[in-house]
């Protein structure tokens, strides 16, 4: 099985992965490690001053480890995955762990609080796979968090699916 956990910066996909992979006992990948590790580029998207990755290299390997794994990181919902849960934020609780790392990256900040405003990474995850779930990370612990994502996996998917958690009605004049 291949399990995505993906979400906006800052979401929190390291440490509930980390957590998630121990629980399990699944092989844990962060998505970044392996683009270097293969150096999986194909050149720089200089508008967003990061790399474009090689995806095809990447799925190739990701394929051949086989087994359960956990893939996380904020573009792993570009590999085609069993299931996908996309870790979804309060954009007040946010902004405030972004500014904190980013003290000196305002666009930056503004820049992730409004794709999580926005919901870009579920709309991006659709596209691509099938088995898209949310859920709202933010009021609960990483410990809780961890046990949605295993409801998920046990097939009680129901109350995750996409489309409840819309932070627009509160947010949006943020968006200007
Ligand atoms: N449920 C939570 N409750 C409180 N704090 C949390 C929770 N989840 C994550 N955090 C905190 O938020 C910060 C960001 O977490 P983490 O690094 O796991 O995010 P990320 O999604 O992996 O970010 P990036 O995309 O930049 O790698 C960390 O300081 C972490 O301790
Ligand atoms: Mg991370």
């Amino acid at each position: 099985m291949k399990l995505c956990v993906t979400g906006t910066p800052g979401t929190g996909k390291t440490e509930i992965s980390k957590e998630l992979s121990k629980r399990l006992e699944w092989k844990l990948i962060p998505i970044n490690h392996i683009a270097e590790d293969l150096n999986a580029y194909l050149g720089d998207d200089e508008k967003r001053g990061a790399k474009i990755l090689d995806m095809d290299k990447i799925n190739d390997y990701l394929d051949d480890v086989g087994g359960d794994i956990i893939i996380e990181g904020h573009i792993a919902h570009e590999v085609p995955c069993d299931i996908v849960v996309v870790l979804r934020c309060d954009p007040g609780v946010l902004e405030e762990r972004l500014k904190e790392r980013y003290p000196d990256k305002p666009d930056k900040v503004k820049e992730n609080v409004d794709a999580e405003i926005l919901g870009v990474i579920t709309s991006d995850a659709v596209q691509i796979n099938e088995k898209v779930y949310e859920i709202e990370t933010s009021k609960k612990s990483i410990d809780e968090n961890v046990k949605e994502i295993m409801n998920i996996i046990d097939g009680d998917s129901q109350e995750y699916r996409i489309g409840s958690i819309d932070w627009l009605e509160e947010y949006e004049e943020k968006l200007i």
